[in-house]
């Protein structure tokens, strides 16, 4: 039992979440530019993950230079990123999974021809990765959308988007093929149901359906612009791999009543039709039952059963932190992601997740047995909240965490399962998705800012870091 000699280990950011920079080289604004840090004293007013509405919204964009907007800031990979590259590089990377801010692409979404700057600052960072040997592993858009895209077209809730889009991943693919083998069009799509503004740009209060119909309506738009990625790929850069992402979470049965049992597999039915469509290229008959029966509206795009089925994605990529118990009966408490029952089998992390490697592991069996594609696992690790001491961390509990999930995989290698690489989450400190702080924080390396942007942002190497070096550097061998 080992991993593949080309096994591909390595790390995994966002643009919005990492880049910084966010006035400087022609980038125009993302929808992700107006996540403010909200006091926690406020918390409870919000959803976890931070929902900007459009009264918020309003609110924010009177008086922009009074909020605290950390992504903005991220850690400052804009001017840094030789100094963490080559960070990467004495880890022993091979590949670094990190996303195009389309933005800094297309400002506005609208413009006719790419910035130059734009395309120049990533030009210069896959040199410097490949200056290392390290492959890197591009999503074209993690959460992002020009802000002036929200503004004019409400976001994904138009199809006119999925034009634009298209538009942007194909100078992408025409600029970069040469550097970038291995692509994911949109992070983690499913998380649409979750939140309208993280992975949609949009509005509720100015959509034309009701929540659920525009959600789907926002993920048809989605899946046909994958689609059409697709095929742009396959016709002019053979030799580029294009996935399709989802977050992965785990369903168990509360109890072996049947009742549980079926509530479990359509629950798993729900996470699992975003692949249906991008790697089966249709929509299971078990999600059209769905539509109708939740009265959901979708305005198909002409021709679109050609078009998901002739231009299915090459490899599958997900992330995966946690898993979720289902009752029939009981009326969950609401969970991280999705209303969930506590797991009385399993820890939990400061944060309320999780912990259940055996669920990865579960997952990667399931995932390949129903569509026989190779698999990326593109994000998992621990968010804590470190204690910074004597220029770094102690993280056992973080190495732990990421032990017993290399495990799993070992494990589901030797089951059988084709799975290309594995890039830990925030392998290096960035700004949290959930509540857009740096005080949760998944790295090997530690950077010293904090939530309000204060701190030199100078990098420290964890005790993970030495850890994971060696992880990579015996193959998987060595886990202690
Ligand atoms: C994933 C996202 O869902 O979870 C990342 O793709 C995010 O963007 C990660 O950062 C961890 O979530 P959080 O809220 O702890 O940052």
């Amino acid at each position: 039992m080992s991993f593949p000699k080309d096994f591909l280990w390595g790390g995994a950011t966002s643009s919005a979440q990492y880049e910084g920079g966010f006035n400087e080289g022609g980038r125009g604004k993302s929808q992700l530019d107006y996540i403010n840090l909200i006091p926690k004293e406020e918390l409870d007013e919000h959803t976890k993950i931070p929902e900007v509405t459009y009264e918020r919204y309003q609110k924010l964009i009177r008086n922009e230079d009074q909020f605290n907007f950390p992504n903005r800031r991220g850690s400052d990979f804009y001017h840094r990123y030789k100094e963490d590259i080559a960070l990467f590089a004495e880890m022993g990377f091979k590949t670094f999974r990190m996303s195009i801010s389309w933005s800094r692409i297309y400002p506005t979404g609208l413009e006719e021809l790419p910035n130059e700057e734009g395309l120049k600052f990533y030009h210069n960072v896959f040199q410097e990765l490949h200056k290392y040997g390290i492959e890197p592993l591009v999503t074209m858009t993690h959460y992002e959308i020009p802000i002036a895209l929200t503004n004019k077209y409400n976001g994904w809730e138009s199809p006119e988007v999925i034009a634009l889009y298209v538009k942007y991943t194909k100078t992408l693919l025409d600029e970069f093929k040469d550097e970038v083998k291995y692509w994911i069009t949109f992070n983690e799509i499913n998380m649409m149901l979750m939140s309208f503004w993280n992975d949609g740009g949009i509005f509720e209060a100015k959509a034309k359906k009701d929540a659920l119909s525009t959600k789907h309506q926002a993920l048809h738009h989605q899946f046909i612009a994958t689609a059409l990625t697709v095929k742009y790929a396959h016709e002019v850069a053979p030799n580029c791999m294009i996935g399709g992402m989802i977050n992965r979470i785990e369903c168990y049965p509360f109890t072996c009543k049947p009742e549980d049992v079926l509530d479990t597999m359509i629950e798993d039915q729900l996470n699992l039709y975003f692949f249906d469509v991008m790697a089966r290229g249709k929509y299971p008959k078990t999600i059209l039952k769905y539509f109708k029966e939740h009265n959901i509206q979708i305005d198909y795009v002409d021709g679109y059963e050609d078009i998901l089925k002739n231009n299915t994605i090459d490899f599958l990529a997900f992330s995966y932190y946690l898993s979720n118990v289902v009752s029939s009966e009981q009326t969950a408490e609401q969970g991280t992601f999705v209303k969930s029952l506590r797991n009385p089998y399993l820890k939990f992390s400061e944060y309320g997740w999780s912990i259940d490697p055996i669920g990865l592991r579960i997952s990667l069996n399931k995932l390949y047995d129903r569509y026989q594609l190779p698999i990326f696992i593109v994000e998992n690790g621990l968010g804590a909240r470190d204690k910074f001491e004597d220029n770094t961390v102690h993280d056992n509990y973080r190495i732990e965490y990421l032990r017993s999930h290399i495990r799993a995989i070992e494990e589901a290698l030797d089951d059988g399962v084709d799975i290309l690489g594995y890039t830990p989450w925030g392998c290096i400190d960035i700004v949290s998705a959930g509540g857009a702080e740096m005080s949760k924080r998944y790295g090997f390396i530690y950077v010293d800012a904090d939530d309000f942007g204060n701190g030199t942002y100078n990098r420290y190497k964890k005790d993970s870091f030495y850890w994971y070096k060696k992880v990579i550097a015996s193959n998987g061998e060595d886990l202690d």
